[in-house]
């Protein structure tokens, strides 16, 4: 596969580096461009971000190498990251990640044939009041996961269809219960 940027996007880029006083600033969101026409920053998607930016390739590759939002090599379509971390551990985040890998028939760090999903376990997530959840592909969170909820999610993405943002509102505590 050739990596290229159109024009359409070499135009964006332009705009993006124009808000800069100098151009490394400029990385994060031209990673993501690439990120979101490729599907992943791997070694060649990096070596033309540095050429279109015209910065070293060590710098493009140290910056990708640092977020773990860039994925560094393909996925599927769908990334499932699951959080095992403490509070999801202890609300059923690893009977979530090992029901999803019975369903989806993979292994933890591994894409299904299709190319539709790979299941990531990952670290804190931010969201330790609403466990077990999981983070879809960089974006929308599923929360209080159960086997019916993730099948009920899986179906959806099957069709292409993402969960809907969830409003959650944190628990009010009134000073005087305390
Ligand atoms: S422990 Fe899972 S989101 Fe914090």
């Amino acid at each position: 596969m050739e990596y290229r940027f159109d024009k359409e996007e070499l135009d964006q880029i332009e705009k993006i580096k124009a808000r800069y006083p100098e151009v490394r600033p400029a990385t994060l969101p031209v990673l993501w461009i690439a990120q979101n026409k490729f599907g992943h920053v791997g070694p060649k998607v990096q070596k033309l971000v540095a050429k279109t930016l015209d910065l070293p390739e060590a710098h493009i590759h140290g910056v990708a190498e640092f977020y773990t939002q860039y994925y560094k090599e393909e996925k599927g379509k769908f990334v499932l990251d699951v959080c095992t971390c403490l509070s999801c551990q202890v609300c059923g985040g690893y009977d979530i990640l090992h029901y999803l890998e019975e369903k989806l028939g993979i292994e933890t760090g591994e894409t299904t044939e299709d190319g539709m999903f790979t299941i990531q376990q990952v670290e804190c997530l931010g969201a330790c009041g609403y466990a077990p959840m999981m983070q879809i592909t960089n974006g929308v969170y599923v929360n209080h996961l159960t086997r019916e909820k993730v099948d009920e999610v899986i179906e959806g993405l099957k069709n292409g269809k993402l969960p809907q943002f969830e409003s959650k509102e944190m628990r009010k505590v009134n000073p005087q219960d305390r």
